[in-house]
C-alpha cells in the first residue's frame, strides 16, 4: 500500500459527536445528499414487500413494484403530512391510515377521500407519492434524497474495484440484528473502522488472530484498513502475547481460528468454514507449516461452498483478497468485513433528534444454494436489557454508552485517532466536511 495516501494526524472535536448544532448540519446537508443503504434487494422479492429506512428525522420506503423494477418515496401522506408505513411489510397499495388518501405501489394517487370537496383546487402532481433515487450494487439498495445527486458508481468508487468479486449479490442474510444504541451514530461505526482496539478489547482473539497490527488509507469518500504487515499469519498467536509464537501444533491453531470466530461471532467466516477446516486438518500432516495448512482450511471451505451448490465467487483471488484489506468504511454509515462466501455489514444512523443515539444494524450475509437460505428474521437486541449479539460484538458495544459519557467530560475535547491504523476515522471527518461545508 502506499504510504503517501496516508493521513497525517487530525484532531476530532468532541462536538462533531456531541452537538445538536453539528447535528443539525448532518440533516441538513449529509443526509439530504448523500447515498445510503437503505435495505437488500432479498427482503423485497415480491411485488408490493415494502421496507422503511429512517434516518435522523427523514423516513423512506423502498417498494418493489414489478419483478424487475423497485422504487423508492418519501414516506410522508401528502395530505397532512402522516407517516405512511412503519417497519416493513406488504402493500397492495398504501392507504394512509389518518383519512384514507391511497396511492398505487407506482407512487400515484388513486383515492382522495370526499375529492368533491376539493373542487379543482389540488393540482394532480402534488397528490403522488415524491420519488427518492435509487439504485443497486452488490445486492444493496442504495437511495438519495437529492434528485440531482451524482451517479451511484461515482459516488463508490473505487470500491468496486476492489468489492466487485466478492459477489455479494449472492449472498444472503445469515442473521440480522438491530439494536438501539446510547451513543452517536459515528462514534458507534468508528467502533468498526479500525483495528487498533482488538487487542484491548477483545484480548482473547490474541491468541489464534495471528499480528493484529493494522494499516488504513483512504479510499476516495471511503477507506479502508488491512493486515498488511504482518509477523505471524491466522491460526498463530500475536506477536504482542509474549513467548507464545513458536512449538505448537499448527493445525490445531487453524482450527481454533476458525472456532473462535464461529463461536464468537458467525460471520465473515461461515460455519461451512469452520467444519471444512476441521476435516483439512484432520488430514495435514504434523509437521505442516501455518501458512500451508490456512491456504488448505480455505481450499476445502472453497470445496465444501461448491459441494454444496453454494458456489464460490470465481475472480477472487487470494492477491484480490490480500489487496482488499480486511475492513472497508462505506462513507457515510456503512461499514463491512468481506471474506470470499460471507461478509459482516454495519449500518450506523441517527435516532431521529438525539445526537447521543442512533440505530444500529448488523448484518452477517453468507452464500447459499439457491433456496437453502434462511428464513430472514431481524432480531431486535436490547443490550441494557441484558440481550446478547455475540461475544466480540458485545465487547464492542459495551464500550459505546462509556464512550458517551467520556467524552462529555470536561476533561476530554477532541480525538487524536492513529495516524496509521485509524485513518479511515480521521479520512471519515474529512469526506464528512466536503459535504457540510
Ligand atoms: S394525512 Fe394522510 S390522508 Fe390525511
Ligand atoms: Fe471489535
Amino acid at each position: 500500500m502506499d504510504g503517501d495516501k496516508r493521513q497525517s494526524a487530525r484532531r476530532i472535536p468532541k462536538e462533531r459527536y456531541l452537538s445538536r448544532e453539528f447535528l443539525q448540519r448532518e440533516k441538513d446537508r449529509l443526509w439530504p445528499r448523500v447515498w445510503q443503504v437503505a435495505c437488500r434487494l432479498e427482503e423485497i422479492p415480491k411485488v408490493g414487500d415494502y421496507v422503511t429506512y429512517d434516518v435522523a428525522d427523514e423516513t423512506i420506503v423502498v417498494v418493489r413494484t414489478a419483478a424487475d423494477r423497485i422504487k423508492a418515496y418519501h414516506n410522508v401522506c401528502p395530505h397532512r403530512g402522516r407517516q405512511l408505513v412503519q417497519g416493513c411489510g406488504h402493500a397492495i397499495n398504501f392507504r394512509c391510515p389518518y383519512h384514507g388518501w391511497t396511492f398505487s405501489i407506482e407512487g400515484r394517487n388513486v383515492h382522495v377521500q370526499d375529492r368533491q370537496d376539493y373542487g379543482d383546487t389540488l393540482n394532480p402532481s402534488e397528490l403522488d407519492l415524491l420519488e427518492v433515487k435509487l439504485d443497486t450494487w452488490g445486492g444493496f439498495v442504495f437511495v438519495n434524497m437529492d434528485p440531482a445527486c451524482e451517479p451511484l458508481a461515482e459516488f463508490l468508487d473505487p470500491l468496486p474495484e476492489y468489492l466487485d468479486d466478492f459477489e455479494f449479490e449472492n449472498m444472503r442474510y445469515r442473521w440480522y440484528v438491530t439494536t438501539v444504541m446510547p451513543a452517536n451514530w459515528k462514534a458507534t461505526l468508528e467502533g468498526f473502522m479500525e483495528g487498533y482496539h482488538v487487542a484491548a478489547t477483545h484480548p482473547q482473539l490474541l491468541r489464534y488472530l495471528g499480528d493484529d497490527y493494522t494499516q488504513s488509507y483512504a479510499l476516495g469518500k471511503h477507506a479502508h484498513f488491512g493486515y498488511w504487515d504482518i509477523k505471524a499469519p491466522p491460526g498463530m498467536p500475536s506477536p504482542r502475547l509474549k513467548g507464545s509464537g513458536e512449538g505448537g501444533d499448527v493445525r490445531a491453531g487453524v482450527v481454533a481460528f476458525f472456532e473462535m470466530f464461529e463461536q464468537q461471532l458467525a460471520a465473515i467466516w461461515t460455519d461451512r468454514d469452520y467444519e471444512a477446516a476441521k476435516a483439512a486438518m484432520a488430514k495435514a500432516p504434523a509437521d505442516i507449516d501455518v501458512i500451508t495448512a490456512f491456504g488448505m482450511a480455505v481450499e476445502a471451505g472453497r470445496a465444501a461452498a461448491e459441494a454444496e451448490g453454494a458456489g464460490y465467487p470465481p475472480k477472487l483471488t487470494f492477491e484480490k483478497l490480500a489487496r482488499a484489506g480486511s475492513d472497508f468504511h462505506i462513507f457515510p454509515n456503512c461499514v463491512t468485513l468481506p471474506w470470499f462466501d460471507g461478509t459482516l455489514w454495519y449500518r450506523a444512523r441517527p435516532n431521529g433528534d438525539d445526537p447521543d443515539s442512533c440505530i444500529f444494524d448488523i448484518w452477517s450475509l453468507k452464500r447459499y444454494a439457491p433456496g437453502k437460505e434462511p428464513p430472514l428474521q431481524r432480531r431486535k437486541v436490547d443490550l441494557k436489557a441484558g440481550d446478547s449479539v455475540c461475544v466480540i460484538l458485545d465487547q464492542d458495544l459495551n464500550n459505546l454508552d462509556h464512550i458517551t459519557r467520556g467524552m462529555k467530560s470536561r476533561g476530554f475535547s477532541a480525538a487524536r485517532p492513529n495516524p496509521v491504523q485509524e485513518v479511515e476515522i480521521s479520512h471519515f471527518h474529512s469526506t464528512l466536511d466536503r459535504y457540510l461545508d
